[in-house]
């Protein structure tokens, strides 16, 4: 590989690119967590996450990844045997289903195709025929970052109650908050699962999980072995301002900023911003004569765009090539799509030229690994990005 001068184009779907202001707001001498000018600190960022949750509930903060805000939300609110009803809306799904098994949870997985959300007329059906309520739990992921594909969470949490079934409904929504219109409280969500590198802008080091009123009644019953994941501890030392174990205290100077940051575009820009960049990103494709993975319109992800190899050509040779030409990082194929498709992430701290540099380098990069293709990809959606503009 040469040495390829200006910044990396880090275009996979998380982590995403940190803004100037947050990395510099890391880079400060770390402060006492027991100490004053810390309980300030936590305070304004356990506050200042609930809007961007949508919440009034608690909101907890881990220094972990997101896989361990996950388990958070699986070890608070259930014990073992119980069951979960998942969806196999891909590998992050599979992942959390595979989570689940391990912890000694019966996970009853819907199986899909990779290509869709979940179909909320299946969970409405699954609970209606649960007449004795052995499920205890709907967990669903809201953007399925290895395939692009969105599930309605407004429509699944509508079918539970269609059902008038009691299951908590538990949301992974790591690549979804801060990028795509996330509401814990309207949509009657029991735990939101999210983290730090993606829509919120800061690096990887933090989990959190929005906890709702039945969560927690529930988590008072949970029988699953817990421990640095206990709400219970973490809920009351936050209160106090602190936090029971040490914790990732620059990250958290970052996240104060990122929230700023957030805050300052208006959530609503922020949704637009994604939306506009998912449709310019998805008529680049249909130029190049390309499949979009995602069948389904109504589900298309506006924080990434996972675009089907042809048959015969490896996704994962195009990506080198981009890498050592352009220096720019596109997601792989996750799982049993590895090879097969490569994804072009849209999310965080991300504007027009991005997209139209990040698409220029798809373009190029296609022509240079010898993929069959139409050129225009990039001429569509400049035209695309320029006919809408922004919600500001
Ligand atoms: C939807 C989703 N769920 C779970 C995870 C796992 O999160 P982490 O790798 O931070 O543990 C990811 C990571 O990309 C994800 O996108």
């Amino acid at each position: 590989m040469w040495a390829v001068p200006g910044r990396h184009f880090l275009q996979i779907p998380g982590p995403s690119n940190i803004p100037d202001r947050v990395l510099r707001a890391i880079a400060q001498p770390t402060i006492d967590h027991r100490g004053p000018a810390f309980v300030a600190l936590a305070r304004e960022v356990l506050d200042g996450l609930q809007p961007v949750f949508q919440t009034s509930e608690p909101v907890v903060i881990y220094a972990s990844s997101g896989t361990g805000a996950s388990e958070a939300a699986l070890v608070n609110t259930l014990s073992p045997g119980d069951t979960v009803l998942m969806f196999e809306t891909g590998h992050f799904a599979t992942q959390w289903r595979d989570m689940a098994v391990r912890l000694g949870l019966h996970a009853e997985f819907v199986p899909g195709d990779w290509r869709h959300g979940v179909d909320p007329r299946e969970v409405e059906r699954r609970l209606t025929d649960d007449r004795d309520r052995a499920i205890k739990a709907v967990a669903v992921v809201h953007n399925e970052t290895s395939t692009g594909a969105t599930s309605s969470i407004a429509a699944i949490r509508q079918a539970i109650d269609a059902a008038g079934h009691p299951a908590l409904l538990l949301v992974d929504a790591i690549s979804s908050l801060g990028c795509i219109d996330y509401r814990h409280d309207e949509w009657g969500v029991d735990v939101t699962v999210s983290c730090s590198q993606k829509g919120l802008l800061v690096p990887p080091g933090l989990g959190f999980n929005a906890i709702s009123a039945k969560a927690r009644a529930s988590a008072a019953a949970a029988r699953l072995p817990r421990s640095y994941w206990d709400w219970q501890l973490m809920i009351k030392n936050n209160a106090a301002g602190v936090f029971p174990f040490t914790p990732a205290t620059n990250l958290l100077f970052g996240l104060r900023e990122a929230m700023r940051m957030l805050m300052d575009e208006g959530l609503a820009n922020v949704f637009a911003r994604h939306l506009r960049f998912g449709e310019a990103t998805r008529r680049a494709v249909a130029a190049w004569g390309l499949e979009v993975l995602c069948v389904d319109p109504a589900a298309y992800s506006p924080a990434l765009t996972a675009v089907m190899m042809p048959a015969g050509h490896d996704a994962d040779a195009f990506r080198r090539i981009v890498l050592q030409r352009f220096d720019m990082s596109l997601g792989a194929g996750l799982g049993k799509l590895k090879g097969q498709i490569f994804r072009i992430a849209h999310l965080g701290d991300f504007n027009d030229l991005m997209l139209a540099g990040t698409l220029s380098g798809v373009e190029m990069g296609l022509a240079a690994a010898g993929v069959p293709f139409t050129r225009g990809g990039v001429t569509a959606a400049l035209d695309s990005l320029a006919c809408e503009t922004s919600a500001s």
